[in-house]
């Protein structure tokens, strides 16, 4: 079968690709830590798994209204507005399933073939992806480890152009799991204003913060106004499996976007928003308790992987990710990874997988139990000792 031309400019998540060889060599009887998969390795808090289920017994099994049920849509926009120190209504929410569409509809929508858009670079795999399938033309804004893995304001300023029609951040980031410090953030929203460029601000680990608290470029004066949050519930509340998240955008976006969920899904499925309802009513113990012991990890992790000849790992300060440099062992990230999967038994991500800048670096993901992680980092250890050239 002759595929379209465009298949040939989407990407992909390797992750799940990982993911799927790593499964295939357990089935062959090897023991594999899996580092590689962005998700909480907790179960969804059973006050949400009763809320859903009790949705599906009380009928929410139909269709409902593309942008999502009405009662949902405001509860999320009280909580953003909250958060966000911004003020929003329900007719500015998108549900839809996953945060990811969010990225998906906001680049159909938003770029032509030609348009430039500038994104994080290493950055979530499907920014750049999609950029690429739209016929656009991505722009990495670079992060730099010597930053603490952050952009260069500056450099960013000298890659506008006019023809600059979208400008994605993510922060907390990942891979890197940087943190845009207020005075980039607002560097950035001064950007986006001077030259009307709509922001993407991809805040899906908001609450997966190790210090400080969350700040949102659409806080900052006028910017309420060109941007679109995406976040959801798949991090926060370990609800992956549900498939639910959303974006608050400007007016002037919902109806085009919504027309994207109609011609895609017609709707994010109705007892997961009811699920939802709950996780945002309900006790948030849970989510902060899972964020608490992730931190204890992130340290075991980062100290582990720095007494490691050969391997140098900063701070993560937001999300659950690490990501070292791998360059001193001599590997490529790519070979650094296959091989410590095959032959390490831990599951992890090549840099490159994250962009060009990604090269030399490798993501772990610290969403593991603190006795796996210390099993994977002897691995590591070890790996890196027979390799190091
Ligand atoms: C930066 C970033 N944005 C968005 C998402 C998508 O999340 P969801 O599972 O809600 O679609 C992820 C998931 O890994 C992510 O890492």
């Amino acid at each position: 079968m002759r595929l379209a031309r465009r298949m040939s400019r989407l990407g992909t998540e390797t992750a799940f690709e990982v993911l799927a060889r790593a499964r295939l060599l357990e089935a062959e009887g090897m023991d594999v830590v899996h580092l590689e998969i962005g998700e909480p390795d907790f179960d969804t808090p059973s006050n949400i798994v009763d809320a859903g289920a009790n949705a599906l017994s009380n009928g929410y099994t139909h269709y409902g209204p593309s942008p999502g049920l009405g009662e949902v849509r405001e509860r999320i926009a009280r909580e953003i507005s909250e958060t966000r120190d911004i003020s929003v209504t329900g007719d500015n929410v998108v549900i839809t399933p996953g945060g990811k569409p969010i990225m998906f509809f906001t680049i159909m929508a938003l770029v032509d073939s030609g348009d430039e858009v500038l994104y994080p670079n290493p950055g979530f795999p499907i920014y750049e992806s999609m950029i690429r399938f739209v016929g656009g033309v991505p722009v990495p804004m670079r992060l730099y480890e010597s930053r603490d893995f952050n952009i260069d304001v500056d450099e960013v300023a000298s890659q506008i152009t006019d023809k600059t029609r979208l400008m994605i951040i993510n922060s907390p980031n990942n891979p890197c799991g940087s943190i845009i410090t207020r005075e980039d953030l607002e560097a950035l929203a001064g950007l986006a204003k001077e030259h009307g460029i709509p922001v993407m601000s991809d805040e899906i680990y908001s609450r997966f913060l190790y210090r400080g608290e969350h700040d949102s470029v659409a806080s900052f004066p006028g910017m309420r106004e060109q941007t679109i949050i995406l976040d959801g519930f798949s991090k926060t509340y370990a609800m992956t499996g549900w498939r639910i998240g959303f974006g608050v955008m400007p007016l002037e976006l919902v109806e085009p976007i919504s027309r994207l969920v109609t011609n895609s899904v017609s709707c994010t499925a109705s007892f997961t928003q009811m699920a939802v309802m709950e996780a945002m009513n309900g006790p948030q113990d849970d989510a902060y308790a899972m964020v608490a012991e992730f931190k204890k990890r992130r340290d075991i992790m980062v100290e582990g992987l720095n007494r490691i000849r050969g391997v140098r790992c900063a701070m993560p300060q937001g999300a659950f990710y690490v990501f070292p440099s791998v360059e001193e062992t001599g590997l490529t990230s790519r070979d650094f990874a296959d091989r410590l999967l095959s032959e390490g038994g831990v599951a992890s991500l090549a840099g490159e997988s994250f962009g060009q800048f990604g090269e030399g670096y490798v993501r772990f993901s610290f969403a593991n139990s603190a006795e796996n992680i210390e099993k994977a980092l002897d691995r590591i250890e070890d790996f890196v000792g027979k390799n190091t050239s």
